[in-house]
């Protein structure tokens, strides 16, 4: 053989190894795949093309000049999955524990520049002990040019990260700054300071998986919107999730082809009990409107009185956004109001419509929503319908009151349908408060102050708890029947199809963050 060939080939070899076959077996002693076998299972056999495989760090301190790995701990290239192009990066943990050099770092900037000019989805899988320390300040600027790059590329090519080892320090910003984290449970974890710093400063004593783990993030900060139990897994939520998204801004989500057969289904009709303050699983209402099996949850252990997730509708992609009755009664609150405005905000940047299935008794009461900023968490919702520019669609299944009412996707902040099924009540409020506010007097001088106080209930409910006041001055589009759900909102968003909506030019709102 030619010697050059030779030498390439060798050089190529070695970029494979990483960090060595030793480190390559802790990797998988830890349940672990290494970057390369993560990058290869996610990708279309045979399409990946590695850019920059031969990329060595530049440091010289620290006897660094004698440690040398082709790659520098990232495989960065291309390829396709299910047929699409995307980009992506995988950290390898084997080399210097997949930490962030300033090459290491270069090589991310560029698949990601490509990315943006190109149009395509970037893909980044994160496994790295942090800023490469012997590098000092030249690791935290790689860190930066990274964080830069993924703001000028959001709401421009949707951005994934996977959390499949450590992230920690200031690098858990760039898949915070992403429009998905996923996580990996027992061998991931986030945090901005790690276990021996907290216990330092506030003597608190904690693992990492109680600080940062998978389960913490997916149910109690809501910084991970899918979990996954291990690589593999991670790995097909990530193909999953991809299957519903454009390549970007300029682009719709692929049509899966579809054939109508099933568009009217009774079952709707029993879901929702008689008795109003009965709790029913919206999953249900879900799975009874949507292609068999579409429905991919996002954040489903966080804010569980709302749930949010992709679906399709005829063989389109479509984004829904439920009040879940069988949680906290589907009220909104904060982290349900900010669950919720950022997966509306991805819709809109991706031209996903936006379905709204609405149950909501209000507001949730207490000093510890109003202590926490329910007003300008709850804003954020209300901001974020209010921009949105996709077709938007709200079916009112139960009850609408209050300013949650107006917030869930009503008429009057740009919804383009709105449908009621017959037993919705709309109203300021439920008919009981109602009539204890307004016929307090009456009530007070009755002799029967409770018999009073039903038959006021009684007077308010048949006013207003119905979906007809709403009806009569067009709030409401149409008053159906469950069964008829599907087919109206095929029909509904088919016709929406081409809507174009230009808003004022500005640099930009300032939802209230
Ligand atoms: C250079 C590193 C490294 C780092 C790990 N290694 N982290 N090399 N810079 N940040 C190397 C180790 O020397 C070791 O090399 C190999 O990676 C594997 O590390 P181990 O410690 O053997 O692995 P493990 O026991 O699994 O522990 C993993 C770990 C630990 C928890 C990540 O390595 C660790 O705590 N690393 C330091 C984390 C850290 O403090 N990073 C800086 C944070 S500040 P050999 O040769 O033995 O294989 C930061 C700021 C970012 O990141 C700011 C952005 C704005």
């Amino acid at each position: 053989m030619n010697n050059n060939i030779k030498i390439l080939n060798e050089k190529l070899e070695l970029a494979k190894l990483g960090g060595g076959q030793a480190r390559i077996d802790k990797q998988h002693q830890k349940k672990k795949l290494t970057a390369r076998e993560r990058v290869l299972y996610l990708l279309d056999e045979g399409s990946f093309e590695e850019i920059g495989a031969l990329v060595t760090h530049r440091t010289k301190d620290f006897g660094m000049a004698d440690q040398q790995f082709y790659g520098d701990g990232v495989v960065t290239g291309y390829g396709t999955v299910n047929g699409k192009l995307i980009y992506i990066f995988a950290q390898d943990f084997t080399v210097f524990g997949g930490s962030l050099s300033e090459t290491h770092a270069e090589k991310i900037c560029k698949i990601m520049d490509m990315a943006v000019n190109v149009g395509a989805p970037i893909i980044g899988l994160n496994d790295s002990g942090g800023a490469r320390i012997q590098e000092g300040v030249r690791s935290l600027g790689g860190y930066a040019d990274i964080f830069y790059r993924n703001v000028q590329a959001s709401g421009v090519i949707p951005q994934i990260s996977a959390i499949m080892g450590p992230c920690a320090g200031g690098a858990v910003y760039s898949p915070a700054m992403t429009d998905f984290t996923m996580m990996v449970e027992d061998t991931s974890y986030m945090f901005v300071t790690g276990p021996n710093v907290v216990k330092t400063v506030t003597n608190e004593e904690v693992t990492s998986e109680e600080l940062g783990g998978a389960s913490v993030h997916s149910s109690k900060s809501g910084v991970a919107h899918i979990t996954s139990t291990n690589d593999v897994e991670c790995l097909e939520d990530i193909k999953k999730l991809l299957s519903y998204l454009p390549q970007s801004n300029k682009e719709k989500a692929d049509d899966i082809p579809f054939e109508l057969n099933d568009e009217v289904r009774d079952n709707l009709n029993t879901i929702v009990p008689d008795n109003p303050n009965k709790p029913y699983d919206m999953h249900q209402v879900i799975k009874g409107i949507i292609d068999e099996d579409s429905f991919y949850e996002i954040h489903k252990d966080y804010a569980e009185n709302i749930i949010v997730g992709f679906a399709r509708l005829a063989g389109k992609s479509i984004g829904i956004v439920a009040n879940q009755p069988m949680f906290l009664a589907g009220v909104l609150d904060v982290n349900s109001s900010k669950k919720a405005a950022r997966f509306v905000r991805f819709c809109d940047c991706f031209n996903i419509p936006l379905l709204v299935l609405e149950d909501v008794p209000g507001f949730l009461p207490g000093t510890d929503q109003e202590w926490n900023g329910i007003i300008v968490n709850g804003a954020k919702l209300l901001y974020a319908f209010s921009e949105a520019t996709v077709p938007r669609i709200t079916v009112i299944t139960r009850k609408a009151y209050g300013g949650a009412y107006d917030v869930m996707n009503s008429k009057h902040i740009g919804a383009d349908m709105n449908f009621a099924w017959p037993n919705a009540e709309i109203a300021v409020m439920g008919a009981k408060g109602a009539a204890e506010i307004i016929f307090k007097r009456e009530i007070s001088k009755a002799d029967d102050k409770e018999a009073k106080w039903k038959e006021k209930e009684a007077e308010y409910a048949k006013l207003f708890a119905n979906p007809y006041s709403a009806a009569e001055r067009g709030f409401v589009d149409d008053v159906i029947l469950p069964e008829n759900t599907r087919r109206k909102l095929i029909k509904a968003f088919s016709m929406l199809e081409n809507k174009d909506v230009v808003r004022p030019n500005r640099k930009h709102g300032n939802i209230p963050l």
